[in-house]
This record gives structure tokens, sequence and C-alpha cells, in this order.
């Protein structure tokens, strides 16, 4: 096959709050990722993915834009941005924005229109509807954020519909002007450059025409935050986003032959793996890489992963490229999730599954879930639904660069505290840790991009027993093995009789023991990749 950046590429996701602040007020700008782009590249990734960075009231930091056309006055300048991405981009790093089509914020001058009255023009381009006999909202349907997601607007008499805060209300995206704005918008960017987006809650876009109840979920208990009350069978998933994923997809690839490459859509969408492949397109094409999240909760066990990772490859239509994902800025840290130990096996089988791998920033340098005192909570999502751990400022925490003043991340205080353990897992130092997990992950970035087996690779899972996940990748006449030891006992790979002299090109431990009599021992916590003689 002849592959394309995207299917090639590692994504690195920054959290543009977090990553450098260079103005002194605490939070992240653009002329600090600017800053830290070789610091990118010398890691080994090869496009960053940027969380939203438009002019928003930041009620949902950055999800609730108030003007898609621009940058917040926080991250810096349109100017700014250009100098970042021709930065980038003469560094060979490809950029791709968080476009947010599903909501905008209450903020933004198209929802002022609509709700100034009935009979404004763009009244409809959100979702309003009349009370229920009652007076009380038109149906059951919940917020993400917990309680009812209608918001009542007293001055027309109406209720809107907000799947988020009330602060982001939802677009209706069964209007063909909504649809044609925002098509525009997406041009806007792709003609500054941009070589993507990644689309914020596709699968919500579209809701059943005639808004019915949602059904009850017998599963629900109060842990689970109150939005799962309900299943989202009629608030989400709708037959009707496939045509407007394939509009974009259309819109993407009249850029793709500007000479600039490909521009790439990933959509994050939170669905069973049967109905998310719906999203790679039916007759018409839709977006390049739906969001695979399922390594973030699956239970951390070889035959369990196993089986994970052959029904996905199974599921996946003719010519739909595998994406993997090991965390994001809504979930827990991998490092939290699985311990520092399974991480460095976590980040080889990010980088080794085939497929096109987003690496969360922070991820690389273990850097852990941060456990904020009350006081301090920012996250709208805490706030609303308190004690859960729903709440998502624990993962947004400032990167930690170096040993100096507030690791090196601003001169003021940081907007959210830093991990406590900062003196000791900050980039600078691990950099010179020939044994971190920093060294680590580079290594893997490394031997990806020298060994095409990796990331393009035929897919082959072997044999094992216990804990042990392992599988070949084979390109052409490149064959590797990937043996992971998802365990705390030493244990024994058998390895197939085409490997039975194969030699270990790198281990997430110290010097990896050679293999001998056609097995390998992994020892506790470790993953090997390895090559035959
Ligand atoms: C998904 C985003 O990842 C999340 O951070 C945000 O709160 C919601 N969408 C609403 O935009
Ligand atoms: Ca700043």
């Amino acid at each position: 096959m002849t592959a394309l950046w995207w299917q090639t590429a590692v994504i690195y996701q920054l959290y543009p709050r977090s990553f450098q602040d260079t103005n002194g007020d605490g939070i992240g700008d653009l002329k600090g990722i600017e800053r830290r782009l070789d610091y990118l590249t010398s890691l080994g990734v090869d496009a960053m993915w940027i969380s939203p960075i438009y002019p928003s009231p930041m009620v949902d930091f950055g999800y609730d834009v108030a003007d898609y056309c621009g940058i917040d006055s926080r991250f810096g300048t349109l100017a700014d941005f250009d100098k970042m991405l021709a930065q980038a981009h003469a560094r060979g790093l490809k950029v791709l924005l968080d476009f947010v089509p599903n909501h905008t914020s209450d903020q933004h001058p198209w929802f002022a229109e609509s709700r100034s009255s009935r009979d404004n023009p763009k009244r409809d381009w959100y979702l309003w509807r009349d009370p229920a006999p009652d007076g009380g909202p038109p149906n059951n349907w919940i917020s993400d954020f917990g309680g009812s997601a209608w918001k009542w607007d007293a001055p027309t008499g109406q209720y809107y519909y907000h799947a988020f805060l009330k602060e982001q209300a939802d677009l209706n995206w069964r209007n063909p002007s909504v649809q044609a704005a925002m098509y525009d918008i997406m041009r806007f960017w792709f003609d500054r450059g941009v070589d993507g987006f990644r689309i914020d809650v596709l699968w919500h876009m579209v809701k059943a025409a005639d808004f019915p109840d949602n059904p009850p979920n017998f599963d629900y208990r109060p842990a689970m935050g109150e939005m799962n009350r309900v299943l989202q069978l009629h608030s989400t998933d709708q037959p009707e986003v496939h045509g407007i994923a394939a509009d974009m997809r259309a819109i993407a690839d009249r850029y793709g032959a500007d000479g600039q490459g490909e521009r790439v859509l990933i959509g994050e969408i939170y669905l069973p793996v049967d109905r998310l492949m719906h999203y790679y397109g039916q007759e018409r094409a839709g977006v390049h890489l739906p969001f695979n999240f399922q390594l973030i909760d699956a239970p951390w066990e070889a035959r369990s992963l196993a089986k994970l990772i052959a029904d996905y490859e199974a599921a996946l239509p003719a010519g739909g490229w595998p994406n993997w994902v090991l965390g994001n800025h809504d979930r827990p840290r991998v490092a939290t999730k699985r311990g520092q130990a399974q991480a460095r096996v976590a980040a080889m089988l990010l980088l080794t599954l085939r497929g096109t791998p987003t690496l969360y920033y922070g991820d690389e340098l273990g850097l852990s879930d941060v456990a904020i005192p009350a006081a301090q909570v920012q996250d709208p999502r805490e706030l609303r639904e308190p004690g859960l751990a729903l709440g998502r400022d624990p993962v947004r925490t400032p990167m930690p660069w170096d040993g100096s003043e507030n690791a090196g991340f601003t001169k003021a205080k940081p907007w959210l505290p830093l991990n406590a353990d900062w003196p000791t897992r900050n980039v600078a130092r691990m950099a010179e840790e020939p044994h971190s997990i920093l060294t680590l992950y580079r290594r893997l970035l490394a031997m990806r991009r020298t060994h095409a087996s990796l990331s393009i690779g035929d897919f082959a899972l072997l044999d094992t027993e216990c804990d042990l996940l392992a599988y070949e990748r084979r390109h052409g006449a490149e064959r590797l093995i990937v043996a992971l030891n998802l365990g705390t006992q030493s244990q024994r790979l058998k390895l197939p009789d085409w490997a039975s002299n194969c030699r270990p090109l790198l281990s997430t431990l110290a010097a990896a023991a050679p293999a001998g009599d056609g097995a390998l021992l992994l020892r506790a916590d470790e993953g090997v990749i390895l090559s035959p003689e």
C-alpha cells in the first residue's frame, strides 16, 4: 500500500492552556506552542491537535466558541497563529485544529440573534421548542453535564436544547444555512493552511427530528453521572449525521490536491464498535479516523485486550484505517489508570498497533492525574456534579518542562496546579535519563519511523497464554514481534518457528533478556519488540 501521511503519523494532542505560558498570565498560549515545536519534533511526533483556541467565554474552556474564525486573546492573535503554523510546517509538523460544530457559545452573535425573537431569521439555527403541556421541558433529554438539556428562555417563551452546558447551545444541523456557514469556517482554516480537524462530538450533531423521550437506562447508578439516567437513543447518532460527515470530507478532499497533502478529519465519537464503523462512511466517505477510544477503559488484561483488538480489526470496513488512543483531555490519564510500570507497556502497545496513534501531552512523561483541591476546581463538569470523579481538571494540569520555577511552564501562578512530582518528572530531567518513560517514548517513536512494519504493516495476533499479549507486524520482508507482559509475574513466550532466533530491538525495561530455545522470557511489566536475527 502507498501510505498517506495521516496513516503513518503519530498525532500529539496538546491542551493549549497547559502547554507553555509566555506572557506571564499562568495560561499557555500560541507563542508557547511555537517555543516548544522543537520539543515535538525531537520527541518524534508528526502532527499536533490543539484543543480549541477560538474566542470563547471559556465556560467549558474553549468548547464554547463565540467566534469560529478568530483566536482568543488569552492565546494570542491570528498573526501568532499564522506564525506558529508556518514554524510548525517548516519543521514538517502538521497542525490539526479542534472544530466544535455541534454547539456554539451562548455569546456567539448567531445565538444572540436567534434568541432575540421567534421570527428572527436565525431562530431556526438552534433547537427551540415549546414547553411540554405542564410547562416543563419538551422531553426528558439530559445534559452530558447533568440536569435537563433544555433551558427556558422567558422573553421568547420557548426552551433551547444544550447537550452540554446551558452556555453551549446546540446548532440545528438540519438547517442548510447552518451547514453552509459551518462549512465556510472549515474552508477559512483550510485556506490558512491547517492540515485537518478533530471534530468535537460528531455523533451528537443530529437529533431525532420529533424529539421523542429517550428510554430509561436500567443500569443507571448515580456514580455514573446524571446523563446516564437515560440512553441517548434519540439525541445522538442519527442516520443524517453521516451525510454531514460526508459533506465535511468532500470539503477536506478538495484541498488534498493542492500540494500540501491530504487534510484529515478525526471524529470524536463514543459509540460501540459496530456503530462507530459507520462514521468511516458508506456510499460516500466519512471521516478519515473515527476515534477509537476502547483502550482507555478496557480491562487491562491480555485475553480481553487481544479480543478487543481482533474484534476492532475485523469490524473495520474495506479501506478503513485504524487508530488508537490511550488518553485525552476528558479522561483519566493512562499512568493513573494503569500505574507507572504498565504505562510503559501501554506506550509500546499504542505505538506498535496497526493504525494512527494519538498521544496526549504529558503521557510521554508518565504524568498522572493531579488531585485538585475543591477551592481550585475549574472544570464545569466537576462543579456541576462534584465528587463523582467526573471532573477533568486532574488531566489538564501544566506540562512540566524543567526544574525552574513552576516547572518552566509559567512565571506566574499556573491556572491549575502542577503535579507535585514536577521537580523530578519534567522534560529536561527525563530527557537525560536513559531509562525514563520519555526516553522510551522517543525510542519507540524513532523505531516506528525506521520500521515501516510498525506503522503500516499487517497485524496478526500470536497465540499466548496468561497475561501475555503478542503480535506480529509484517511489511514486505520485515517481520517484527511485539510481546507485552501485562502482569506482575515473569512469563515465557514461545516464539513461532520463523522467529525462534529473535533478538530484542527494544524493551520497556533496561536491557532486555535475549531470546533462546525458541522462547523469550519477559519480566514483570515488560514489553519487547523483537526482530529475527
Ligand atoms: C467533547 C470535548 O472533548 C469536551 O472537553 C467538551 O466538554 C465537550 N465535547 C463539549 O464540547
Ligand atoms: Ca499566557
